[in-house]
C-alpha cells in the first residue's frame, strides 16, 4: 500500500512530504492506521545531525493508532483496536527480556534502522526507507512489531495516548522506577519540556514536597508551575547550583534530573544533587558533548549517578498504568499537550520546540 510520510534525507535539511510504498504486516508484525505522533526532541536529535542514523529515515516515536491489519501469529491485538505505541520493541527472548528489563532489549537495538528481522517495509523504487524505532510514527500508516503495540481504552483520545508512548512514560517512569523518590524528598529538574514536565509531575505524584523546575525558558518555567513544580530556577539568569542549595536548605536536592541533552546540563544536575543524592540522566546530549565529572568528589559524596532509557519502565504494565493515572485525574495530559498540526507542518513544529514554545506538541492530522 501507499503510506504519506515524512522523510528525512540529509541532516540539517528540512523533512520532505512524500508518498511511500509500505509492506504488508509479516508474522508477529501489525498495520497501524497512525491516530496522533508527538514532536519530542529526540526525533530532532537526528534531525540537527547529533545522533545518527541511516538515512533516509521516516522519524516519528511518540505514537498512537488503531490496528488496521495483522500479520500471521498476532494474538494479543486484533484490527479495531487502538493501541500505544512503544518505541522499544521487545524480542521476548534476551538476557534483558528474560530479567524483566525489555526497555534494553539486544535484538532491537542491534536491528536500530531495521525491524527485528533484519529488513524494511517502508520503500520507493530500491531505496529502502530507515523506520526510527520500529514505529515510523511521522507516516499515516506504520507496520510495527506486535510487541510495540500496547492496547489502551477506546474513549482515550490518540493525542493522549501518543504522548504516553514517549514524554509520559520517561519522564514519570524516571522518578518512580529508576530514581525511586521517595515522599518528604528534594527534586530539581533541568529542562521543563515535554519530558521535564512529566518527570515534574512524577516527582509531585511520588510525593516530593520541594520541587524546583530549572530552565533557561522563563515560559517554561511558569508552565512547569501547573506540573507540580514549587520553585523555579533560571539558570541564564542566576547561580542555578547556588540558588539549588539556597531552598534546600544548603544541602542540594535529594534527588536531580537532567532532562535537556547536553554535557554542561548534566554537570548541573551532577552539582545540584546534595552528598549522597540521585542524579537521574534523561536528556540525551549530541554525539561526543560528554560531561565533566570529578570521579573523587562522586567518591567523597557518594553521589548515585545514573541513566534511564523509557523511563526504565515495563512498558506493558507502566504505559496502562499512566493511563489509569490520566483518567483517574493524578496526571495532567489536558494541559500538557498545547498545539497540533497536521502532518504537512511537521518541520514548523519543529521550529517551534526550537523556539521554546511550551508544553508538547502533536501531530492530529495525517
Ligand atoms: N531517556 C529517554 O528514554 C528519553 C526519552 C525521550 C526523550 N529523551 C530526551 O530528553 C530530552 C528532552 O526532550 P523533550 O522532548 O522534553 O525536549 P524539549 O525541547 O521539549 O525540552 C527541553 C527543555 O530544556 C530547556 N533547556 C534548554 N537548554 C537548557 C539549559 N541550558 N538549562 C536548562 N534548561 C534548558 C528548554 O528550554 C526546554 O524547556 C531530549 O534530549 C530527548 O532526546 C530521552
Ligand atoms: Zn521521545
Ligand atoms: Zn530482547
Amino acid at each position: 500500500m501507499k503510506t504519506k510520510a515524512a522523510v528525512l534525507y540529509e541532516a540539517n535539511t528540512p523533512l520532505v512530504i512524500e508518498e511511500l510504498d509500505l509492506d504488508d504486516p509479516k508474522e508477529g508484525e501489525v498495520l497501524v492506521k497512525i491516530g496522533a505522533a508527538g514532536i519530542c526532541r529526540s526525533d530532532w536529535h537526528f534531525m540537527a545531525g547529533e545522533a545518527k542514523t541511516a538515512l533516509p529515515a521516516v522519524l516519528g516515536h511518540e505514537g498512537s493508532g488503531v490496528v488496521a491489519e495483522v500479520g500471521r501469529g498476532v494474538t494479543s491485538v486484533k484490527p479495531g483496536d487502538p493501541v500505544i505505541l512503544s518505541f522499544v520493541s521487545r524480542c521476548g527472548r534476551c538476557h534483558f527480556c528474560t530479567t524483566g528489563k525489555p526497555n534494553l532489549c539486544d535484538l532491537h537495538m542491534a536491528t536500530s534502522t531495521t525491524m527485528l528481522d533484519g529488513t524494511h517495509r517502508l520503500h520507493k523504487g530500491s531505496t529502502n526507507y530507515t523506520p526510527l524505532s520500529k514505529l515510523a510514527c511521522f507516516s499515516q500508516y506504520s507496520v510495527t512489531p506486535e510487541t510495540a503495540c500496547v492496547p489502551c481504552p477506546t474513549d482515550l483520545p490518540m493525542d493522549k495516548a501518543a504522548v504516553i508512548g514517549c514524554c509520559v512514560t520517561t519522564g514519570v517512569g524516571a522518578v518512580v522506577n529508576a530514581a525511586e523518590v521517595k515522599p518528604g524528598t528534594t527534586v530539581a529538574v533541568v529542562g521543563c519540556g515535554g519530558v521535564g514536565l512529566n518527570v515534574l509531575q512524577g516527582a509531585r505524584l511520588a510525593g516530593a514536597t520541594r520541587i524546583i523546575a530549572v530552565d533557561i525558558n522563563e515560559g517554561a518555567l511558569e508552565f512547569a508551575m501547573q506540573f507540580g513544580a514549587t520553585h523555579s530556577v533560571n539558570p541564564s539568569q542566576q547561580d542555578a547550583e547556588a540558588r539549588v542549595r539556597e531552598i534546600t536548605g544548603g544541602l542540594g536536592a535529594d534527588y536531580t534530573f537532567e532532562v535537556f541533552g547536553s554535557g554542561k546540563t548534566v554537570e548541573m544536575a551532577y552539582n545540584m544533587a546534595r552528598k549522597g543524592g540521585t542524579v537521574t540522566i534523561v536528556g540525551i546530549p549530541p554525539d561526543g558533548d560528554d560531561p565533566s565529572i570529578d570521579a573523587v568528589a562522586l567518591v567523597r559524596q557518594e553521589k548515585t549517578l545514573k541513566g534511564t532509557y523509557y523511563g526504565s519502565a515495563q512498558l506493558q504494565v507502566d504505559m496502562p498504568r499512566m493511563v489509569e493515572l490520566y483518567q483517574t485525574g493524578r496526571l495532567n495530559l489536558d494541559d500538557l499537550i498545547t498545539r497540533s498540526y497536521r502532518l504537512e507542518d511537521i518541520n514548523e513544529a519543529y521550529q517551534d520546540l526550537n523556539r521554546g514554545e511550551v508544553g508538547r506538541g502533536v501531530i492530529m492530522e495525517f
